[in-house]
């Protein structure tokens, strides 16, 4: 059965025929046309970190494909008083028909995902956000930015970073990702990508000049400096990621008609400066609202891959 865990598992033509199908629901949606094409269905959605995108994105998603969404937070669940993933995923994936998780290691999401009988989808882990890359690339498509771009990645060598390096290396276009020393992406995604790249034509680049990284690119982003489980370590990286901000004089290196992505929360003055979140080239809230229409693209996906692996 097909999870949808990290996009180091799916091929490019897979990855393209799912946002296709994240985009053709979309323009059912945006005509008023609400297709339940997950008719009846329940999807649990396990929340071991915070959101708000992640949460309301799916659970309006579900809803709109004719399904409905449980929503579990580690506080509610026994999962939060040591109840091991593995007997959580017998039980939970006995009573519904997809599961979503955000938690810490990918490790914990891959133990849910093998004892599950349902497909899993990541809603984030310490390692990757692959469903965010989706309403990404789903943005970039929608202003053109999908044919060869230069993506730059400015900031933490953190989730975002892996997932971004997971898409460029699978689908084949250019990725620069600046980090401070000592906050570069994990070593064994890195190389794993640069393996990937060959087979796609992708060029990556890592460095630790955010100049280098924007010089020309058609797509500029970046994320938090602290992410979720590293509260402890935000005044440390504030010092560190200095430098590191995309600012108004960041953005003019980069191609004039640029666009600036997040995936929110931003943090102004950190990693992004207001000017730029709120300026004309940033589309982030766009890129917020696809987050829904790719992940009723995912979810149906999924379906018809369970319907198919029955039939076989
Ligand atoms: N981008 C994102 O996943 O946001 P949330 O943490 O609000 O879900
Ligand atoms: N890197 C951030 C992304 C939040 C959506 C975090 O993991 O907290």
């Amino acid at each position: 059965m097909k999870h949808f865990l990290t996009l180091r598992d799916f091929s490019k033509e897979e990855i393209l025929e799912i946002i296709d199908l994240a985009i053709s629901i979309k323009k059912e949606a945006k005509k008023g046309e609400f297709v339940p094409y997950l008719e009846g269905q329940t999807l649990a959605m396990i929340f071991e970190k915070s959101s708000t995108r992640t949460r309301v994105s799916f659970e309006v998603g579900i809803y709109q494909l004719g399904g409905i969404g449980l929503f579990l937070s580690k506080n509610d669940l026994q999962l939060g008083r040591g109840e091991p993933m593995k007997d959580t995923a017998r039980v939970i994936s006995r009573m519904v028909d997809m599961v979503m998780i955000r938690t810490y290691s990918q490790a914990k999401l891959e133990e849910f995902a093998k004892f599950s009988k349902v497909p899993v989808i990541n809603g984030l882990t310490d390692e990757y956000h692959p469903v965010q890359l989706m309403a990404d690339y789903m943005t970039m498509i929608e202003h053109r930015k999908e044919n060869n771009p230069v993506v730059a990645y400015i900031g933490d060598g953190n989730n975002m970073a892996h997932s971004w390096l997971m898409l460029a290396s699978k689908l084949g276009f250019e990725l620069r990702i600046a980090t401070p020393k000592g906050y570069e992406p994990d070593s064994k995604i890195v190389e794993d990508a640069f393996t990937f790249a060959k087979k796609s034509g992708a060029e990556i680049l890592l460095t630790n000049d955010p100049k280098e990284a924007v010089r020309d690119a058609d797509v500029v982003t970046t994320d938090v400096w602290a992410s979720m489980g590293q509260e402890d370590e935000y005044e440390k990286r504030l010092k560190d990621f200095a430098g590191f901000m995309v600012d108004s004089t960041l953005m003019q290196l980069a191609k004039k008609d640029a666009i600036f992505l997040h995936c929110l929360p931003a943090h102004r003055g950190e990693e992004v400066s207001e000017e730029v979140l709120e300026g004309p080239q940033s589309v982030v809230f766009e890129e917020a609202e696809n987050r829904l229409h790719a992940q009723k693209g995912i979810m149906v996906w999924l379906d018809r891959q369970r319907n198919k692996s029955i039939q076989e």
